[in-house]
């Protein structure tokens, strides 16, 4: 039996912050107390110590420099794009074909796969991020390289190999028939395996023909599940081009619709310009967007209509988009996010920014029942963040006031320095 008791400040939520003012959870000297990786109790130390042996409280940790919350989560992420993040200068499609395509088509090879799946991993964790929905490139050993990298940290990543049979070069191509019998293979050899989990992840409607994204379709319907992963109403000229691609849609969702893909452990990366009825389908259908504020203004996409999409009742959760996303960080997408909603007239609270990242982004991924805050028996996925980690937040946070002015502060000048220690089933990484 593994044990830790942490004590300290600690904070998550219980629901939505916007929707119920008693969601926040703030408590300033808590204890955690975690058996075999699973959240065991969580309260005040003072009413908890008593039930606590002399071993026991000479085992605690004090966290009383931190703050201590639910690690983050990521749901939209490319692990091939690592080396390119950060490339200059077009917008999405002038994009994926000089930089994007080119690069993901060396990941046949192994080697190539499992070495950036080394930095990627690492990556997450340094920045606090125990939970990603990830896509691969197209071939199979790129998704076998993430897997058996996530696998050491006993990580919760959910990822899949690329489906794409057009509109692209060869070297990026499958057909519809072989990405249904590698993605299959995957999931029977991946899907359910600790902590990972399988998504099917057609890049996005104009790289896949009709038959590719009814292959999606049934293995959807194959295996209960598994994920679908995909990019949704991104750029202007990407919806244009999925119009004359799909002359007969109602609307872009419409094209991922009619092919079976919508669904609660649906995952769509944007979705900056939806219609009203798209809206109405998400919703009903119960699938998530995969808000992305970095990459968004970094390619130049457009503003993500939040309260908009909010008011519709749709699960919203955060991602950074690497590579077309400029951090791995949270912090920094959150801070991204509240400058761009600024531009909405949409003050987004700290409050909601750090729900988002936290309990918000496990019911985008289905998954608030096993992580996404301290309740007792979620998995103790959670982070150390320290409000000194630079010369200017020390200062700065010292003439915070309270945990709301503290959390705006972490997000608007925090970065991977913040993160002071990232744990995963209650082990510090
Ligand atoms: N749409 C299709 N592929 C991609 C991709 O790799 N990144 C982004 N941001 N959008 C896409
Ligand atoms: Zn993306």
């Amino acid at each position: 039996m593994s044990e830790r008791l942490m004590r300290g400040p600690l904070l998550h939520f219980l629901g939505e912050p916007d929707k119920d003012a008693t969601a926040v959870d703030y408590q300033p000297d808590a204890l955690l107390w975690i058996k075999n990786g699973l959240v065991h109790q969580m309260g005040n130390y003072a009413s908890m110590a008593a039930k606590l042996t002399g071993t026991q409280l000479s085992k605690v940790e004090d966290c009383s420099r931190y703050l201590m919350v639910p690690g983050f989560v990521d749901c939209h992420i490319h692990y091939p794009q690592t080396e390119m993040i950060g490339a200059y200068g077009a917008q999405l499609l002038e994009w994926l074909n000089t930089y994007t395509f080119p690069v993901e088509s060396t990941f046949n090879d192994p080697v190539k796969a499992a070495a950036v799946s080394k930095v990627f991993i690492n990556q997450l964790l340094k920045n606090g991020t125990t939970t990603a929905l990830v896509f691969c490139s197209v071939h199979p050993e790129s998704v076998d390289a993430l897997f058996t990298e996530a696998q050491k940290y006993n990580m919760r990543i959910i990822a899949g190999k690329v489906m794409m049979d057009r509109n692209a070069p060869q070297n990026v191509l499958d057909t519809a028939q072989s990405s249904y019998d590698q993605s299959k293979q995957l999931i029977e050899r991946w899907h359910g395996v600790d902590r990972l989990q399988y998504a099917i992840t057609p890049r996005f409607a104009p790289t896949s023909s009709d038959e590719q994204l009814k292959a999606a379709g049934r293995l959807l319907a194959e295996y209960e599940g598994v994920y679908m992963h995909t990019h949704l109403s991104e750029n202007v000229d990407e919806i244009e081009w999925v119009k004359e691609l799909f002359p007969k849609a109602k609307n872009y969702l419409d094209v991922y619709d009619q092919a079976g893909l919508l669904g609660k452990r649906s995952v769509f990366a944007h979705g900056l310009h939806l219609c009203q009825s798209e809206c109405e389908q998400l919703a009903q259908t119960d699938s998530a967007i995969a808000h992305c504020p970095t990459s968004n203004l970094f390619i130049g996409s457009g503003l993500f209509p939040m309260k908009r999409l909010q008011n519709h009742g749709i699960k919203i959760g955060m991602g950074t988009d690497v590579g077309g996303g400029t951090s791995f960080n949270m912090l920094q997408t959150l801070a991204d996010s509240y400058k761009m909603q600024q531009l909405k007239g949409n003050n987004l609270s700290p409050e909601q920014s750090f729900y988002l990242a936290t309990l918000g982004g496990a019911k985008a991924l289905d998954m608030d029942e096993k992580i996404g805050n301290f309740a007792i028996g979620k998995e103790a996925d959670f982070l150390l963040l320290d409000p000194n980690a630079t010369d200017l937040l020390k200062f700065r946070t010292s003439h915070c006031e309270g945990w709301r002015d503290l959390l705006f502060v972490l997000q608007t000048l925090g970065d991977d320095r913040v993160i002071a220690q990232t744990n995963v089933m209650g082990v510090s990484i």
